[in-house]
């Protein structure tokens, strides 16, 4: 087929399914040249390695599924790693529950926020994903689980400011930038560490429209303090001054993990 003919082709899809327009707008490249417009100066993220937040070598066992939709192991060992110590948790987005599972093993006060069954049904999501939201989490009964949609929810009314903070919700610009905002209006103190999942689509590739929610959300004067933790798809906003690396890819890499596998029951 000629590039013309192509052309064509999808110009006769786009008008069938309008919506097919998405695909071409939500193209990383296409959204790294918007992010560039924004931000000329700002590529990408320091990197902090994983024994820098840990100020040691790097040690943690996490649980996790392994299905769609989960973290990397390293992404639930950052969290576990940047719990102890701490307080409190909170989180924007429960799924099974894995993360704030582990982080409630260093933190006994955890909450975590998702939409109802109820909402995710009414949105037409698939009834059996809307079951089996918290479907670890809920074996733990001192993790309160808090339901609403981050859209509407009262993030004042919670009156409580807190020491670890997740952003794991919908994943969309204006939700990753509007969920950021509220947090750094209502659950932020001075000490407060906050973490967002997919910064980047692998520890490698940036996810663009992230990135620039992320920072589109936090107050400029936090911007400097922002940095991505190597081999994990998160950022992190910390006000310690970590001892960092530019962004490289592909990465000579630096680090060899060592995983052992064990599978138990559920
Ligand atoms: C990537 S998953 C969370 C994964 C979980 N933090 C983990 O690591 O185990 C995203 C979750 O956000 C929830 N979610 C999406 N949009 C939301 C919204 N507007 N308000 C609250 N929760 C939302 C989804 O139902 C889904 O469970």
């Amino acid at each position: 087929m000629t590039k013309l003919q192509k052309l064509k082709k999808s110009i006769q899809y786009i008008i069938k399914q309008p919506s097919l327009v998405n695909l071409i707008l939500d193209q990383n490249d296409i959204r790294k040249q918007q992010f560039q417009k924004t931000y000329p100066n700002f590529l990408s993220l320091p990197e902090v390695s994983l024994d820098e937040i840990s100020n040691q070598n790097f040690e943690s066992n996490v649980d996790l599924f392994i299905l769609d939709g989960g973290s990397l192991p390293t992404d639930l060992a950052l969290l576990k790693t940047l719990a102890k110590g701490k307080d409190s948790y909170f989180e924007i987005g429960t799924w099974r529950g894995e993360s704030v599972w582990n982080v409630a093993k260093e933190i006994e006060d955890c909450t975590t926020l998702n939409l109802s069954k109820a909402e995710m049904e009414a949105m037409g999501w698939n009834k059996r994903y809307a079951e089996l939201h918290g479907i670890l989490s809920k074996k733990n009964p001192k993790i309160l689980h808090l339901e609403g949609n981050t859209k509407t929810f009262d993030f004042a009314g919670l009156n409580k400011k807190y020491d670890l903070i997740f952003i794991d919700g919908d994943h969309s610009y204006e939700m990753v930038k509007h969920d950021t905002e509220q947090v750094f209006k209502h659950l932020v103190h001075d000490k407060s560490v906050v973490v967002w999942h997919d910064y980047a689509y692998n520890a490698e590739k940036i996810r663009y429209e992230v990135f620039k929610a992320i920072l589109d959300g936090t107050p400029k004067e936090f911007h400097q303090n922002i940095y991505h933790p190597q081999n994990t798809m998160c950022a992190v906003f910390n006000r310690e001054n970590y001892r960092t690396s530019a962004f490289e890819s592909p990465k000579t890499p630096e680090f060899l993990f060592e995983v052992n596998l064990k599978s138990n029951q559920f």
